[in-house]
């Protein structure tokens, strides 16, 4: 029984509009690093006695319940995609469990398919390589999985079917960062990024944004490279806000920043105003993800903690990508 485990990984440069729903390419590339706390650990089995697959979620702080539905669809969908290319019919049992709020913007569905595309290949005998593992966890249709399978800062090509794909860009020792995440809000998301990749394009700043990166991807692949946090965090902070501004202006709009998300953004630019490096970038979902060197995480989490809109945080360090456990084949 293959178990694998996957981590959730925050993007610099964000991945949002799909140009292909059916291969989930993307309009641009993206730079993220993985979560070493945030992570989904599944276990993938096969059992020929099964006519369907059977779906076995524990979500954050929820008992173990059988999935039904769209989570259910999503997964099946991508199991069918894996046994067709091992040429077998034979149903599994998915048991999987995330140590992290889910469809909340902390790219619950990034580690969830990493996790589930490295333990099914697995149990289906599929090539293991990180290559063909991440193309094919960006097939999911959650196309960030991708770069939650190889090692530490990644970068996910903006390339054809068979180009696209994450790779290590550096190590997760290259460069102490932490991503404190401040949990504004708990509650699943309204709009899930899957439909609102769709209706990015659909922006009038859309290909602005994509022109701004053409200098902004390189550039904050040179700072990762260079551990320049100061040239990082203006890159990262103007990229999330350029991804959420396409999706305020798309049609219909959608917002996923409340009020507490704000005054989070508020105060991390006071904090760096006022000497305390840190900077912020938001995913799908309100809650803020803080970035800082290592040396400054403690600080970070004591300040987060004390805002009355933060319910609590997540302290992460760079981590490494999907893996299975030792104990299994
Ligand atoms: O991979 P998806 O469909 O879950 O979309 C991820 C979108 C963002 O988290 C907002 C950006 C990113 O690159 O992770």
């Amino acid at each position: 029984m293959p178990t694998a485990v996957a981590p959730a990984n925050i993007a610099f440069i964000k991945y949002w509009g799909m140009r292909d729903t059916h291969a989930t390419l993307p309009f641009n590339g993206s730079l993220s690093m993985n979560l070493d706390t945030c992570l989904t650990t599944t276990s993938v089995t096969l059992d020929e006695q099964l006519t369907t697959d059977e779906v076995i979620l524990a979500m954050y702080q929820q008992p173990a319940t059988v999935a039904t539905g769209r989570p259910r669809e999503r997964v099946v969908a991508h199991l069918d995609r894996l046994r067709a290319l091992a040429g077998s019919p034979c149903r599994v049992r998915v048991q999987s469990a995330n140590t992290f709020p889910a469809d909340a913007g902390i790219a619950s569905s990034a580690a969830g398919f990493a996790a589930l595309t490295l333990a099914a290949a697995a149990a289906f005998g599929l090539p293991l390589d990180t290559p063909a593992l991440s193309r094919l966890a960006r097939l999911s249709g959650s196309g960030s999985a991708a770069r939650s399978i190889p090692t530490g800062y990644v970068e996910w090509y903006n390339g054809d079917d068979s180009t696209s794909l994450a790779a290590s860009i550096a190590a997760p020792e290259h460069w102490d960062l932490a991503d404190v995440v401040a949990v504004v809000d708990t509650r699943p998301k309204q709009v899930g990024s899957a439909e609102n990749h769709r209706l990015a394009a659909t922006s009038p700043y859309f290909n602005t944004r994509l022109a701004e990166l053409e200098p902004r991807l390189p550039a904050t692949r040179a700072a990762i490279l260079a551990r320049d946090f100061e040239q990082l965090a203006l890159h990262t902070e103007a990229d999330a806000i350029a991804m959420h501004v396409v999706c305020m202006t798309q049609t219909p709009p959608s917002f996923y920043w409340n009020p507490a998300t704000l005054a989070v953004m508020a105060a991390v630019r006071a904090w760096r105003a006022a000497g305390l490096p840190a900077c912020y970038t938001m995913d799908a979902g309100a809650n803020v993800h803080v970035i800082c060197e290592g040396t400054y995480r403690a600080e970070v989490e004591r300040r987060l903690q004390a805002l009355p809109e933060v319910q609590f945080t997540i302290a992460n360090r760079v981590g490494a990508g999907a893996r299975l456990l030792p104990d299994t084949p």
